[in-house]
């Protein structure tokens, strides 16, 4: 790849949120810097309630930071109204929700199509790249089913292929494959890494299942809402490992137990 290949499609850095919950103020996110080079794919590990979700939400621009600079393509996203912050998450992200997030009233086809109908694509050429993208993630015979009547999996699928339709530069991923099987979670990521492949397109996928993160170039750890660990690709071959790379993060953080394939 070339220096200019290897752009940054997103700099975070020493991003801050807190929540209040009643009486107490919950520190979700504590300081995270992350730059994303554009076709890396990243894996987010950590345990329940150590600020994924809302790290993958500030990064996507569905919440806004107490702190911190967060850049998306060069552009400050602080100075972007909250009309521009929504235009540029159609146009630019694709983002699979931790529950599926479908709109229950309308069928697969026109779940997925939705992204593309906002940007402005006809209905014809929208539910046309829909018809595929459900092909990609083993859906094309349910595409006239409505998400309640299909397996929770299933729905998870169907929201892959709306995050992927608009060919978005930047794929969020909430635990994508949490309620899919071993193959089908392998065949997600595959696919999610696909996109990644194509050099423009950067992925951050939140998991706690050391194979999936494997497909990953950097796996990234955060404990308290603060990134506590980074390691690449490069320095893990199995799933074994990253499970054994986790539980020696935890053990150093005394908080991180992952889901471990039988370790
Ligand atoms: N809207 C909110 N109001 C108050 N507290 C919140 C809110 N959203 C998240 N939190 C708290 O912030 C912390 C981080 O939550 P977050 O959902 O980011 O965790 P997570 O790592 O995604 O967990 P999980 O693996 O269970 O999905 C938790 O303590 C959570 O209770
Ligand atoms: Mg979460």
């Amino acid at each position: 790849m070339t220096t200019t290949d290897r752009r940054a499609l997103l700099q975070a850095s020493g991003l801050q949120k807190r929540f209040t919950a009643g009486t107490d103020a919950i520190h979700a996110v504590d300081g995270v810097s992350i730059d994303l080079i554009a076709g890396e794919t990243v894996a987010i590990m950590g345990a329940s309630g150590s600020g994924k979700t809302t790290l993958l939400h500030l990064l996507g621009g569905l919440l806004r930071p107490d702190s911190g600079i967060l850049r998306f393509a060069g552009a400050d996203l602080a100075t972007l109204s909250d009309a521009a912050l929504t235009s540029l998450r159609c146009e630019r992200m694709g983002i699979v929700y931790q529950s599926s997030n479908l709109i229950p009233t309308l069928s697969a086809l026109d779940n997925v199509a939705l992204p593309m109908l906002l940007n402005g694509s006809s209905r014809t050429t929208a539910r046309a790249a829909a018809h595929e993208r459900l092909r990609e993630v083993g859906l094309g015979a349910r595409a006239l089913h409505r998400p309640g009547q299909m397996s929770g999996g299933e729905q998870q699928r169907v929201a892959i292929a709306r995050a992927l339709i608009a060919k978005p530069e930047l794929v969020l991923a909430d635990e994508p494959t949490g309620s899919l099987d071993r193959q089908n979670s392998l065949d997600v990521c595959q696919l999610l890494h696909q996109v990644a492949a194509d050099r423009s397109r950067s992925v951050v996928i939140v998991t706690h299942d050391p194979a999936v993160a494997l497909l990953a170039d950097r796996i990234l750890v955060l404990s308290d809402g603060k990134l506590v660990s980074e390691i690449s690709r490069a320095d893990v071959a199995t799933a074994e490992e990253v499970a054994i790379y986790c539980m020696r993060v935890a053990r150093r953080n005394q908080v991180f137990a992952p889901s471990s394939p039988g370790i």
